[in-house]
């Protein structure tokens, strides 16, 4: 065998038990969109109104994972993980959003969850991954308050009914997206564009999933529950005052709305004085920094990408921002490959956070992947992302991090929101007109790390 190159990760770094994982996402994958009682969410209303995704792509399909689960849990034991996150869908479990569970959802979920416990893969269950049942949207969604009630009631049935089988919870996913790419700038569902609201959004899920942690614990008092949040490594263009100025604004935006109150005391100022004009103030309620920072077991960090972020006198206000021109390394949708943003990301959360274990929930990258004559999708690219990802998250542990595990993004490819199907993130390709997987070059490689990694102990 040839050396490994300097930048694989060093396999001593990782603890033992540390959990080798993959993650997913209901509405990416599931389809069966009208099956069993589920009712639409505001990706599905969302993903069928003109113009909103690539080729008007929708999830009515994706990867048929509904029917399809069975052979896709044997591929992940094929790969050797010891971990599966994966979120159950709220249009599914509560089809309105309120009142009880419908009974077909929660037998689905609980023989899928079953079946990775008897496969001895350990699950993670996302209750909140951006489906938001569409009747709570026409109620007014996550810019009205009444929504985190809803959402604590969703927690608790759901923690009752499926928590003994899952030890592992995760509230909410990436709420800055769900907020401001849903409410502030019309990318994601439910396409709004209203900045007030994306901000009253942001402040209610961040609520949401204080209520959740709550309510989980209540049902279920041994359980392990955190967040999934995106981290985003953000630098200054320069070391010019503005452009330092322009990449905290962009830190507070993206990072702070959500890290910042999980911590206590309640919103950071920089995120105060970001959002002073579109009323973040005036949504505070007393008791509110005590619910959003109650205290969790772990922190999920979601990391895609470094961000070199310059002041521009014509961007937008509040951010006055933009990002400079991209790295020559890219994503096939232009994000940087810079895996020491990983480290950099898992250091600083520590560091914000000393005593909580972390996990990082999502890490991957989009390559435009291709079935070969051979039949083969051999993604060279996505390897070394992962090695050089994995390596800098070997770097943070051996720096003090207590990272636990590691979810790459994703087992498989999968309904990319608004950029449809063509963007691939997957370790396993799906061939969506006969729904046939093939492993690509990288699940084999991540198996093969996973075992060389089991052999050390
Ligand atoms: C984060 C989201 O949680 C996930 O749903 C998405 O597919 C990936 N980022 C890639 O964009």
């Amino acid at each position: 065998m040839p050396p490994a190159p300097d930048d694989s990760p060093r396999l001593d770094a990782f603890p033992a038990d540390f959990l080798w994982g993959a993650a997913t996402a209901a509405y990416q994958i599931e389809g069966a969109v009208d099956s069993d009682g589920r009712r639409p969410s505001i990706w599905d209303s969302f993903a069928h109104s003109p113009r909103a995704t690539l080729n008007g792509d929708t999830g009515d399909i994706a990867c048929d994972h509904y029917h399809r689960w069975r052979d896709d849990f044997d591929l992940v034991k094929s790969l050797n993980l010891n971990a599966y996150r994966f979120s159950v869908s709220w249009a599914r479990l509560q089809p309105t959003g309120r009142g009880p569970l419908n009974a077909l959802g929660v037998a689905h979920y609980r023989a899928q969850l079953e079946r990775l416990l008897a496969l001895g893969i350990r699950p993670f269950v996302t209750l909140y991954h951006w489906d938001l049942p569409q009747e709570l949207e026409d109620a007014g969604g996550w810019p009205v308050r009444e929504t985190i009630d809803r959402f604590a009631e969703y927690a608790s049935l759901t923690a009752e009914a499926l928590g003994d089988l899952a030890a592992d919870w995760i509230t909410t996913n990436e709420s800055w997206c769900q907020a401001f790419l849903g409410y502030g700038e019309g990318k994601h569902a439910p396409g709004r564009r209203d900045w007030r609201a994306a901000v009253a959004a942001a402040h209610h899920l961040n609520l949401a999933h204080g209520l959740a942690v709550r309510a989980i614990r209540a049902a279920r008092p041994g359980a392990s529950v955190g967040t999934a949040q995106l981290v985003v490594d953000f630098v200054p263009a320069s070391s010019a005052p503005a452009d330092i100025a322009a990449s905290r604004r962009w830190d507070a935006h993206h990072n702070q709305t959500f890290l910042g109150p999980l911590g206590g005391g309640g919103y950071p100022a920089d995120v105060l004085d970001l959002y002073s004009a579109d009323g973040l103030a005036d949504l505070l309620r007393p008791g509110d920094d005590a619910v959003m920072a109650e205290p969790i077991d772990f922190l999920g960090v979601n990391h895609y990408q470094q961000v070199v972020v310059a002041h521009d006198q014509n961007a937008a206000v509040p951010l006055r921002a933009r990002d400079t021109p991209a790295e020559p390394a890219l994503t096939s949708l232009g994000w940087s490959v810079k895996p020491e943003s990983l480290r950099n990301v898992l250091v600083r959360v520590a560091g914000e956070f000393p005593d909580l274990p972390l996990y990082v929930t999502e890490s991957g990258a989009s390559f435009d992947d291709y079935v070969d004559p051979h039949g083969q999708v051999i993604d060279h690219e996505r390897v070394d992302y992962l090695r050089r990802y994995l390596a800098a998250a070997g770097d943070a542990i051996k720096e003090g991090v207590d990272l636990r595990g590691y979810f790459a993004w994703s087992l498989l490819d999968n309904f990319e929101w608004a950029e449809g199907y063509r963007k691939r993130f997957g370790l396993i390709y799906v061939d969506y007109a006969t729904q046939a997987r093939i492993l690509k070059a990288s699940s084999v490689w991540y198996r093969d790390l996973i075992s060389d990694h089991a052999a050390l102990s």
